[in-house]
């Protein structure tokens, strides 16, 4: 029976302090988008030996190889998801391009010393691609005045992207309470099978509250985390039945105007107010 010796352990632990090849960072993106690009790169500490080489797999296959004794240094190997720029790497950088879903999944850079020894130290780390919406969030229906307890019904659609995108409704900067929104609906895309679009909607009844200074400010915003957000916004002027002949006006920039509206505005509140 093998004794293990507290002196033997230590021998063992200073061994590989003294000769291990260290690969000292990977530095590999977690989220990369569709037709981007990434760079992979791999330090790595020889620690007196001589390097030997330096590969790089995704999930488990070859595909580059760095080895300063041959020629040419880089050789490349076929890979589903994987084209490289070979004129953007070198020993301790890959660079990937034109990057597809395939793209995604486990890339590991393994670094060797020369014989006798052949030390060797492996590290990976996952990508995911996303495929981003080609634009910002759409909205659809709405109308540009509303007067209170007019209903209100809007959709907002997110392109098709993978995964899909996360939609958040806001009024006037605050989010939207859980019962004025609908859906979400996805659909997908007609283009890929594996991309979907995204639809959620919104639908109250105006309230006084839903305005601030006569305007309801209505927002969506679509996020893909970690890569992407935007969000699109439109704006809805509260409408005055008894004013609305002098002074409902989107573009009244006049003084006395916006001193009606106001008074207007204030008034129909009041009277909302009183009618409730
Ligand atoms: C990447 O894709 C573009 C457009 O499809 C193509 O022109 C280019 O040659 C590709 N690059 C590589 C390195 O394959
Ligand atoms: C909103 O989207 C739903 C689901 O796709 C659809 O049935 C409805 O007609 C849309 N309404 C508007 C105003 O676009």
């Amino acid at each position: 029976m093998l004794r293990v010796t507290l002196p033997m352990l230590l021998l063992l632990w200073r061994q590989d302090l003294v000769f291990g090849v260290r690969i000292v960072e990977l530095r590999v993106p977690t989220h990369e988008r569709e037709g981007g690009v990434a760079l992979l790169g791999c330090q790595y500490d020889m620690e007196g030996d001589p390097l030997y080489s330096v590969k790089w797999y995704k999930d488990g296959d070859e595909f580059f190889r760095y080895s300063p004794n041959s020629l040419p240094s880089i050789m490349l190997f076929k890979c589903s998801g994987v084209t490289v720029d070979i004129t953007r790497s070198s020993n301790t950088v890959v660079a990937l391009v034109n990057l597809t879903q395939e793209s995604s999944g486990k890339y590991s850079c393994e670094v060797s010393g020369e014989a006798p020894a052949f030390r060797m130290s492996k590290k990976d780390k996952r990508i995911v691609i996303q495929l981003l919406p080609q634009s910002g969030p759409r909205l659809t229906g709405g109308s540009d005045k509303y007067f209170l307890n007019d209903l209100v019904v809007m959709n907002c659609s997110s392109p098709p992207s993978r995964p899909d995108a996360h939609l958040k409704w806001l009024i006037n900067d605050v989010p939207v309470s859980r019962e004025r929104v609908f859906g979400p609906w996805y659909k997908i895309s007609p283009d890929r099978g594996d991309a979907l679009e995204v639809t959620l909607q919104l639908k109250f009844y105006a309230m006084p509250t839903d305005f601030v200074d006569g305007v309801m400010r209505i927002k969506c915003q679509a996020t893909i985390a970690p890569m992407y957000q935007r969000e699109t916004s439109s704006n809805h002027n509260l409408a005055i039945p008894f004013t609305a002949e002098t002074s409902v006006s989107n573009t009244a920039s006049d003084t006395n105007d916006g001193v009606a509206l106001s008074l207007g505005y204030a008034l129909y509140l009041v009277s909302f107010g009183l009618l409730m």
